[in-house]
């Protein structure tokens, strides 16, 4: 193929031949809306770091979920955010099974009851001082005192009917730890997204926000995943494989399309990548500058993301999927 014969440009002259020829985007199946839940009803409090987000008591999400779910939603990830006085040094409330986020699961299973129902298992938003399990003396997590927790807390999502536990704590074990816990309790259908490669990110500055989940002291980086590190990614996601995950996960997502890529040659699980929220934050802000058209961003974003060879898309665009996502011919 060479030049003056072959000229790529007559393949994409025209909007109708550039469309016979693309990959479609992703559709709205494919994508986990993830969703912030606080105690109460009838309330709604935007999150200003996160314009078009918000969190809901359960009785509004039901309510915000009405219009994605017609629209084809492919499911959600249920966070809570529980109320100050619920914090404490080992986040025992997040083991409640009477708490928000076993109560939301019961509300949204009931009015969609075909909707998929996901839930984040960690303890940051639990502890008092943020970190995402009980401190040891040295003010270390302690890593099985966590596993045992948030075995505790997976339990208690899906006996309230979640179809599938998200752990994101990254603590080593904590796959394993879930597993034993659920099938024990007869919970063998549940299905375990791990998130198995979690970087240390600096792009969850909103989700903290969000979820008032910012360490108190330190940071995450002695158990999240080193972002310059990619073959101890490799080694998170199959540790995590081996110990009964269903569903790997990466996050955040396009920073890191070559662990996406690198990991679908790597294993034939299903995989999901998590646009995480300061993602989200960066394109809201650059179009509110008026450096950059929000609908076009997002489309190239996360026709980027499903390119690299995820199959799901943990969004904050899953809500907005028909504002600016869906095509119109
Ligand atoms: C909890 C958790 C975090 C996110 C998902 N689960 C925050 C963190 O680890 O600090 C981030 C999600 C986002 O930024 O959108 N451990």
């Amino acid at each position: 193929m060479q030049f003056p014969e072959y000229r790529p440009r007559r393949l994409r002259r025209t909007a109708a031949i550039r469309r016979l020829l693309d990959d479609p985007l992703p559709g709205p199946e494919r994508f986990i809306w993830p969703v912030f839940v606080i105690p109460g009803s009838g309330r709604e409090i935007l999150i200003e770091a996160m314009p078009g987000q918000s969190r809901f008591s359960p009785d509004r999400l039901l309510k915000a979920l009405e219009a994605p779910v017609k629209n084809g939603l492919g499911g959600i990830l249920v966070f809570g955010v529980p109320e100050v006085e619920h914090k404490d040094a080992n986040g025992t409330a997040a083991a409640n099974p009477d708490g928000l986020v076993p109560q939301t699961i019961r509300a949204v299973k009931k009015e969609f009851p075909q909707l998929p129902v996901f839930s984040d298992v960690c303890l940051c938003a639990y502890t008092a001082h943020g970190h995402c399990g009980p401190l040891n003396a040295a003010g270390d997590v302690d890593n099985d005192g966590a596993n045992r927790l948030l075995a505790e807390t997976a339990l208690a999502h899906a006996a309230a009917g979640a179809d599938g536990v998200a752990p994101s704590a990254m603590m080593d074990g904590q796959v394993l730890a879930i597993r034993e816990e659920l099938d024990a309790a007869g919970f063998t259908d549940t299905i375990l997204m791990s998130y198995s490669t979690k970087f240390a990110s600096a792009f969850y500055g909103p989700f903290r926000e969000a979820e008032a989940s910012a360490p108190q002291s330190g940071d995450r980086r002695g158990y999240q995943a080193s972002p310059a590190n990619p073959r101890q990614a490799w080694i998170e996601s199959a540790l995590d494989e081996a110990e009964g995950a269903d569903i790997l996960m990466v996050k955040p997502a396009s920073l890191y399309l070559d662990i996406i890529a690198g990991l679908r040659q790597r294993t034939d699980l299903p995989l999901a990548a998590y646009n995480v929220s300061g993602e989200y934050a960066m394109l809201c802000a650059t179009a509110e500058r008026g450096w950059g058209e929000l609908s076009a961003m997002v489309r190239e974003s996360v026709n980027a993301i499903a390119r690299a060879g995820t199959d799901i898309i943990i969004s904050y665009w899953a809500n907005r999927y028909d504002e600016l996502i869906r095509e119109t011919v």
